[in-house]
């Protein structure tokens, strides 16, 4: 056994370190484009940038000065306004919110007075603190609004904005196109992974019947065959559901597609390109994965499945915290953290490759299951029924995996992200799966 102390040591330097990378990217988010652009709304589905700068730093307030050092709140008349269940986000633009200057002054006071907090925080005693995990948490909270940012920016008309370099190109994949995962019970979610949220716990045995997954995620290539085999006209590949949704809104391909005589453009980030065709499909709702699903004689894996696909390892009959171990991701396993501004393609990162020869698990896209959002047996809501709890049931479809825009401090294999089934503005992709006959 190691150390404890040690053990808190390494995770105190972890906790800032994350903050800070966290950090730094909201400061890129929020400083790469003018102050007009930064309290437009930019989408209905979005809140103004500057809504993003001045929660993120509300947040860290509530959590790290007032629950856990027991801080006075530094405003407390701005609490109201960055409630995200009291303003819906079309709401968030005629709010009375802190203009650029001002949330970027409150954002970095409160961060001071945070660090100061978690040098001197015992990282033991309370359940907030033990381990680090309300800051942990915060951290979490920061990137997974930063990726809210970027989904913003992508939303945004107007000039490029932001730049990163493309993936390594790599050969085309020519691996098996699925795997057998075995039937049998394997470890979901976990009890010991410090930093991980209410909805991932607890660690809990599940029976899984055999089946075929997709060893990487889908094609801009393959969902084109789809499209051109007038997928989105036949209602027998879509849920009720799914038809008159795609009908009502003239839906016919991935948000940001439009097609140009002969080929399908795409705009991202203000740069209008042709599709392409290796790189995992991206911005598709839940309904047009279902549906490409059906169309290719599939379905979508369960999250369940998902997560036996990505954490089991047969040699040792365990869960392991990421497809390719216990390591936490380096560029080598991931499409992590916006390094890249888009999805590798198929194929990419041999080193991140599951043992059972699943690839891009992490990273890349959110990949959609056919699973509704739902608490594991024995989950308690911590430390706030609005983070997981509220958002529970039919409603929800659960993603997981992760984007190229989600950093790894809020990715691993048993991280849970859910959404509506009509919502396509996020980094969401899919693979497909299908049942082992017996
Ligand atoms: C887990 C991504 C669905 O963005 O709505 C941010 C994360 N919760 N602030 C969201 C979250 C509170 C959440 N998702
Ligand atoms: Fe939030």
């Amino acid at each position: 056994m190691t150390d404890p102390a040690l053990d808190a040591e390494a995770l105190r330097e972890r906790a800032v370190a994350s903050l800070i990378t966290a950090r730094d990217r909201t400061t890129l988010l929020t400083s790469c484009v003018d102050e007009p652009e930064l309290t437009a709304q930019h989408s209905p589905l979005m809140s103004p940038l500057v809504w993003d700068l001045a929660h993120i730093g509300n947040q860290e307030e509530q959590w790290l000065l007032r629950a856990v050092a027991g801080h006075e709140a530094i405003r407390p008349e701005i609490d109201g306004l960055y409630d995200a269940f009291e303003h819906p986000r079309a709401e968030r633009p005629s709010l009375p919110l802190l203009p650029p200057d001002e949330a970027r002054r409150y954002a970095a006071d409160v961060r001071g007075r945070a660090l100061d907090v978690l040098e001197a925080a015992a990282f033991d005693g309370t359940r907030l603190t033990e381990a680090g995990f309300a800051f942990g948490m915060i951290a979490q909270h920061e990137q997974q609004h930063d990726e809210t940012m970027l989904i913003t920016h992508q939303l945004r008309r107007g000039p490029r904005a932001l730049t990163a370099p493309d993936p390594e190109p790599v050969p085309l994949f020519t691996g098996p196109s699925e795997v057998l995962v075995p039937g049998g019970p394997f470890t979901m979610g976990t009890s010991d992974e410090p930093w991980a949220l209410d909805n991932e716990r607890p660690a809990h045995r599940r029976e899984v019947a055999p089946f075929r997954i997709d060893t990487t995620p889908v094609t801009n290539a393959t969902y084109q065959a789809f499209i051109a085999d007038g997928g989105y006209d036949e209602p027998r590949w879509w849920t009720a559901e799914g038809w008159a949704h795609v009908r009502r809104n003239a839906i016919t391909a991935p948000l940001f597609w439009r097609r140009d005589g002969g080929q399908w453009l795409r705009r991202r980030f203000g740069v209008t390109e042709a599709v392409p065709p290796d790189e995992p499909v991206l911005h598709v709702c839940w309904y047009e994965a279902d549906a490409y699903a059906r169309w290719a004689g599939r379905r979508l894996p369960t999250e369940t499945e998902w997560e036996k696909a990505a954490r089991y390892d047969p040699a040792g009959d365990r869960s392991a915290r990421y497809p390719w171990g216990d390591a936490e991701p380096t560029p080598e396993h991931a499409n992590l953290g916006q390094r890249h501004l888009r999805p590798a393609p198929a194929g990419s990162y041999p080193a991140g490759e599951s043992p059972l020869g699943v690839r891009q698990l992490i990273g890349d896209v959110w990949e959609w299951t056919s699973s509704d959002f739902l608490p594991y047996p024995g989950f308690r809501a911590f430390p706030y029924k609005e983070y997981s709890e509220v958002f529970f049931g039919p409603g929800h479809k659960v993603l997981r995996g992760g984007s190229f825009a989600v950093d790894a401090v809020a990715c691993r294999g048993t991280f849970r992200n859910w959404d509506l089934p009509v919502r396509r503005q996020i980094f969401s992709g899919f693979r497909t799966a299908r049942s082992e006959e017996i």
